[in-house]
């Protein structure tokens, strides 16, 4: 195989538009030229990276795989530039963060005070699921996860570095608010709004429930973003199991309330999770220590009493 950087570049700018005529005008070539590229490309590898159908244009399953490679290598060489960078005696560099879709509730105040100490940090964040936040760790797309732990055996890195509840949400005019030590038995019957398969908050409830009498319970509904659950449960289609982190706008406005359910919250923790054995810059380093010895302390968790 003997394919080239530029071919890679090229291949990386149309398979993010999926657009010969875009990538082309970002890459400030013409578009023949960009289409011989990737010709020579697909030659290198045997293999059709897109196809086309009408006008659009898609990845094959080998350009899938292809452009996942492209983004790690690519991060590599940003990873070496910036080892090189230093070793100049140069301060800043790029920071790139995975972030589990309810973690997105806090790391950008985390970011907001660490780029204030370090002028010279870019920040490039990637807001995802728990099961695409494992893949980014291991094509090496990231620096670093924030996330619920990992699993084990995946050669990963992880520390814990604060709590994360999940708490049972509802409307406030819920039969339920208001009373205490609702046992479990009187859920069944209530419908449940869940996250999107892939999820660590909805592992987290799937294991609870199934650990408490298992499907018993009512039921469910599916959304894929913590922000659509709670608009569902505060319009009464259901209740929710979400982290404490999502809520404290609805708390305060007391729009949700969290019922106190026997057994909840159930009790997660936040991880900064990385491959074994990376090479961190001198900034990458800094992140590390500040949000484990820092973060707990700057975040103000929400809790139920704050509705009170
Ligand atoms: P998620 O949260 O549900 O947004 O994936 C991560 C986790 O709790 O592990």
């Amino acid at each position: 195989m003997n394919i080239t950087l530029r071919q890679l570049q090229v291949f990386e700018a149309v398979a993010r538009h999926l657009n010969y005529t875009r990538a082309a005008e970002e890459l400030f070539l013409s578009q023949p030229a960009v289409s011989m590229q990737i010709k020579q490309l697909e030659e290198q590898l045997g293999e059709p990276l897109f196809e086309q159908m009408g006008k659009k244009v898609f990845l094959t399953e080998a350009g899938k795989e292809v452009y996942r490679y492209s983004l790690a290598i690519e991060n590599q060489l940003a990873e070496l530039q910036m080892v090189l960078a230093e070793m100049k005696g140069m301060q800043h560099g790029k920071l790139s963060l995975a972030v589990a879709s309810t973690a997105n509730y806090f790391v950008p105040t985390l970011l907001g005070i660490f780029s204030k100490r370090h002028k010279g940090v870019m920040v490039d964040i990637d807001v995802t699921n728990r099961e695409n936040l494992l893949k980014a760790l291991a094509a090496n797309t990231t620096d670093f996860a924030i996330m619920g732990k990992p699993p084990e055996g995946l050669e990963l890195e992880a520390h814990a570095f604060m709590n994360n509840p999940l708490v049972m949400l509802a409307a406030s005019d819920h039969p339920l608010a208001g009373r205490t030590h609702i046992p479990l038995s009187e859920l069944i019957g209530e419908t449940f709004i869940m996250r999107e398969r892939g999820s660590g908050t909805r592992a987290a409830r799937e294991r609870f429930f199934s650990e408490h009498g298992g499907t018993a319970f009512g039921k469910t509904m599916e959304m894929n973003s913590n922000e659509a659950i709670k608009q569902a449960v505060q319009a009464g289609l259901g209740l929710g199991v979400l982290s404490i982190h999502t809520m404290e706008l609805e708390l305060m406005l007391k729009r949700l309330v969290v019922l106190n359910v026997e057994g909840f919250p159930i009790m997660r923790h936040w991880y900064i999770v990385h491959r074994q054995g990376k090479r961190f810059t001198t900034i990458a380093l800094a992140f590390k220590e500040f949000v484990l010895h820092e973060a707990q302390s700057l975040l103000r968790l929400p809790t139920a009493e704050n509705a009170a």
